[in-house]
């Protein structure tokens, strides 16, 4: 039986790759902050599919996070055989307007976390001779994105360990994959106050993302680009010059911006609206 770690699996993408890897009966841990919502998917996904879900509350923007999670699953005797570091969050906006402490929280979850789940897993797959790691990037990997500058370059990071480590681990039985889906409509748009109806950009859905990155990571492919308009979007990126792809998305997040601020804008509103009435 195959075990599988989820980071993010209480929504979204991280909730689809609980869902699709329960339907080939993998046992599955399921890690994020928000318990309620791992326990009722971890109710759901146990009966309805006869398999064992452990659910493991967690912040993993915490430096030592990922070691209190690894402990966790070996103080309970769970073998992990994959590992989907998956847990994110976005941000858009100037770089200068940006929280130390929200940029610190972003680096550490989508980068430090992931890379030390990684070292501490590895060694029981390597050991075992199989096993998997599946990364969640972005096509936001490919290129610096203004005002997204922290989170594309966190995408890149991602991106380049996976495309090492998968080399690094070629014949010992481990594959790696990063998976760097386009705009997915999941909850990662609230925190953010873009309006996934609003911006330019198509928005697909997390099920196709999820089904690519699987079969990814069985072919032991370095990455995947879920969806034909941005794997359009990445040889763009091949055949342009690199200013050039950079300046494009200014006018992409220009749009993601505004949106963003006529959200604010409508919130305040609502808010100034009601201390009005009180
Ligand atoms: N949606 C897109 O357009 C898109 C595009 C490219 C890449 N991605 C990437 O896909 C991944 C999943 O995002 P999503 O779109 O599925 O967004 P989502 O629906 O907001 O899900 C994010 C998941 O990450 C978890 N998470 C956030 N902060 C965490 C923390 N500090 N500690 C532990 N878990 C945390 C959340 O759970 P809790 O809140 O319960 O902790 C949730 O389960 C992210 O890495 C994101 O960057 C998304």
């Amino acid at each position: 039986m195959t075990s599988v770690l989820i980071t993010g699996a209480s929504s979204g993408i991280g909730e689809a790759f609980a869902r699709q890897y329960a339907s080939r009966g993998a046992d599955l841990v399921l890690a994020a902050r928000s318990q309620e919502k791992l326990d009722a998917l971890s109710r759901e996904l146990s009966r309805t599919h006869a398999i064992s879900v452990t659910v493991l509350k967690q912040d993993l923007s915490h430096p030592d996070s990922a070691e209190k999670l690894v402990s966790s699953c070996q103080s309970q005797c769970i073998e992990i055989d994959v590992l989907v570091n998956n847990a994110g969050f976005w941000m858009v906006g100037p770089f200068s307007n940006e929280p130390l402490d929200e940029l610190e929280r972003m680096v550490v979850l989508h980068n430090l976390s992931l890379v030390k789940l990684t070292s501490l897993l590895l060694p029981g797959m390597k050991k075992r001779k199989r096993g998997g790691i599946l990364n969640v990037s972005s096509i936001t990997a490919f290129q610096g994105v203004p005002f997204n500058a922290v989170y594309a370059a966190t995408k890149a990071f991602i991106l380049s360990f996976s495309e090492a480590l998968r080399e690094e681990l070629r014949g010992s039985g481990v594959n790696v994959c990063a998976v760097c889906p386009g705009l997915t409509r999941t909850k990662i748009f609230d925190t953010t106050g873009v309006n996934p109806d609003k911006i330019l950009l198509p928005v697909g859905l997390p099920e196709p993302v999820v089904k690519k990155a699987i079969t990814g990571l069985e072919q032991n492919r370095a990455f995947v680009v879920p969806g034909l308009y941005n794997k359009i979007l990445i040889h763009g990126g091949r055949v342009l010059p690199r200013s050039v792809m950079v300046r494009l998305g200014v006018l992409l997040a220009r749009n993601e911006t505004t949106e963003k601020q006529r959200y604010r804008a409508c919130c305040s509103a609502g808010e100034t609206n009601s201390k009005d009435k009180q």
